[in-house]
């Protein structure tokens, strides 16, 4: 979370062109946002980067930084807004990541007599840094130096005041480094200079950088080391479409094309990669998925599947597998996450690699931490994802776990899926939309579903959460009754999906009915009468298309809220903090 940019070159440049990179990273986070260039001037706000940028003066420079905030440490105010500037005024610096030792760093740095104007974990670095330049270190031992003591995660970009150089260093946190024509774009992702530049060089950890309009270095903690500049290839478009009003139903509406892009990539240039971790997935004793979010409920279906064909299959949330889960050398770990950043998962996936253990990942940003980290890794093609909220990334997860399950046996036809999701959108819009004015007062929302439809469950109460800000519990039909049935009420609302002739859905239906819910149902079964018949050409479209409908809920009830959709509160799409 919080996204960081740093531009230079020959040529001056107005700081809105770096800001508008900045833009691009906005999904990593929007409580604030600010600039500062080599001569040393600052500005900052609380709030959005568009607003602040239309009041930014048209400043030019050679070298600035700037950064989109997602609050960790100190409230969302203008001094808790990046870049942090040292006590001397001599550097200044933007930071994504958290300063674990903050707080004793910042104890010895008080004794001393510097003052905190914030009361973030990133002020520390400015004023460490600037008090050993003041002890007689260059800039670089300095940096070194402050890497040497800091406990965390961290990428830093920082300016030496009147320097035409960007230092740039990191642990942890993305960071990579765009060649452009003229100078250098150094950034938390591709993204930012996507529209510019193929051309990448990726940071790995415990790494800096001193980037100069015509070169950069690049040293490790044992000196000068040579990098390999990666070509990007980059899937779909990100224009925001006129025919959308918010990104996520533009996004909602790509999955057809997602889905054909991907599986004609599984048949076509990634066949090799995925027969190869099919290969590997056969000859080892077990698979461990591990995931945050919409991913984890992604690789609950993973999980269904192969086990249904005896394939031994689990799954953690990314933040407990180190306590939860046996990874070794018998095992398949398989990350799978939109971003590829999700600090959960790179730490989970490092805890799995020192075990022994093999990792693949399935990912869509690609040259993403978590790919370069994996042993193999297939790209699910979705396109950028701009919403915070995961749609076609979910969709096109699950059609790569679809594939890989298909491949270790798991007899099914994927061809139909995208014309059967083109299907359920087209039928279920509509409907979904007059339902979702007469749910914008709704409170909470009950969603159950078994088997197959209880990853769907989970799916939806999530987008219901954080789109819809509803209370929202995604849960096991079997489970209702253990305790969560206490809260079922007159005129209370619950989602059932249902796959095939389930007839214990049915009745945990009538347990909530009886109690005064309002039901409705999801089902791809006649007999049952749903209110959202899915009529599919295949079963495996049945977790995507049930989602679907589910995301155009959340979506059309946001939308009737007036809430901000693409941006919700407390967000950021790009998880980088444990
Ligand atoms: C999805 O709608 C959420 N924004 C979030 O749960 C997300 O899925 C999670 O943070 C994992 O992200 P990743 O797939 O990029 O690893």
């Amino acid at each position: 979370m919080c996204g960081i940019v740093g531009q230079i070159s020959n040529e001056k440049f107005v700081i809105t062109d770096t800001v508008n990179a900045l833009k691009r990273l906005e999904y990593r986070g929007y409580d604030s946002v600010g600039v500062a260039t080599m001569e040393g001037d600052i500005y900052k706000d609380i709030g959005h980067i568009s607003p602040f940028m239309a009041m930014l003066p048209l400043v030019a420079t050679n070298a600035a930084i700037c950064h989109t905030r997602w609050a960790t440490h100190g409230k969302v105010t203008k001094e808790n807004a990046h870049p942090h500037a040292s006590f001397d005024g001599s550097i200044f610096l933007v930071h994504n990541g958290i300063i674990e030792n903050h707080k004793e760093l910042k104890k010895k740095l008080s004794i001393s007599g510097i003052e905190f104007v914030s009361k973030t974990d990133t002020e520390v670095i400015a004023h460490y840094i600037a008090y050993e330049i003041q002890s007689g270190l260059s800039i670089v031992d300095a940096i070194r130096s402050f890497m040497g003591v800091a406990q965390g995660t961290f990428a830093v970009l920082l300016l030496h005041k009147e320097e035409q150089r960007i230092y740039a260093f990191k642990r942890d946190s993305p960071l990579v480094l765009g060649i452009l024509d003229d100078g250098f774009i150094v950034a938390s992702d591709i993204y930012a200079f996507s529209d510019k530049s193929p051309k990448a060089v990726f940071f790995d950890d415990d790494e800096y950088a001193i980037i100069s309009p015509d070169s950069y270095e690049f040293f490790s903690a044992k000196g000068p080391i040579q990098k390999q500049v990666t070509e990007v290839t980059w899937t779909g478009t990100v224009e925001k479409d006129a025919s959308f009003e918010h990104y996520m139903i533009k996004e909602i509406h790509e999955q057809p094309a997602a889905a054909r892009r991907l599986l004609a990539s599984l048949e076509g240039e990634q066949s090799k990669n995925m027969n190869e971790l099919a290969t590997i997935a056969r000859s080892i004793d077990r698979i461990l998925f591990v995931a945050a979010g919409t991913s984890y409920h992604a690789s609950l279906i993973g999980v269904y599947i192969l086990n249904s064909i005896g394939v031994e299959a689990h799954t953690l949330i990314a933040s407990e597998f180190h306590n939860y889960m046996l990874a070794d050398e018998h095992a398949l770990v398989i990350a799978i996450s939109q971003s590829g950043e999700t600090m959960d998962v790179v730490k989970a996936v490092k805890h799995a690699r020192s075990k022994g253990a093999k990792v693949a990942s399935i990912v869509n940003v690609p040259h993403s931490t978590i790919q370069r980290l994996s042993d193999f890794s297939i790209e699910i093609l979705a396109g950028q994802e701009i919403c915070v909220a995961s749609t076609k990334t979910y969709t096109n997860q699950v059609i790569a776990l679809l594939r890989l399950a298909q491949l270790m046996g798991f007899e099914t036809d994927l061809s139909t899926i995208p014309d059967d999701i083109s299907k359920v959108i087209e039928s279920s819009e509509a409907y979904v939309m007059e339902l979702a004015r007469t749910m914008k007062d709704t409170h909470d929302i009950y969603i159950i579903g078994r088997g197959i439809s209880y990853p769907v469950s989970r799916e939806v109460a999530l987008k219901l959460k954080e789109i819809s800000y509803i209370h929202a519990e995604g849960m096991m039909g079997g489970e209702l009754k253990h305790g969560t049935i206490a809260l079922i009420e007159e005129g209370v609302i619950v989602f059932a999906f249902i796959q095939g002739p389930d007839y214990d859905m049915l009745s945990n239906i009538e347990e909530v009915e009886v109690r005064g819910a309002n039901v409705i149902m999801i089902a791809d079964n006649p007999n049952f009468s749903p209110d959202f018949l899915l009529s599919l050409g295949t079963m495996s479209a049945f977790p995507i298309a049930a989602t679907i409908i589910g995301q155009l809920f959340s979506y059309y009830i946001a939308k009737e809220k007036g809430l901000p959709i693409d941006k919700p509160r407390n967000l950021a799409k790009s998880v980088t903090v444990k």
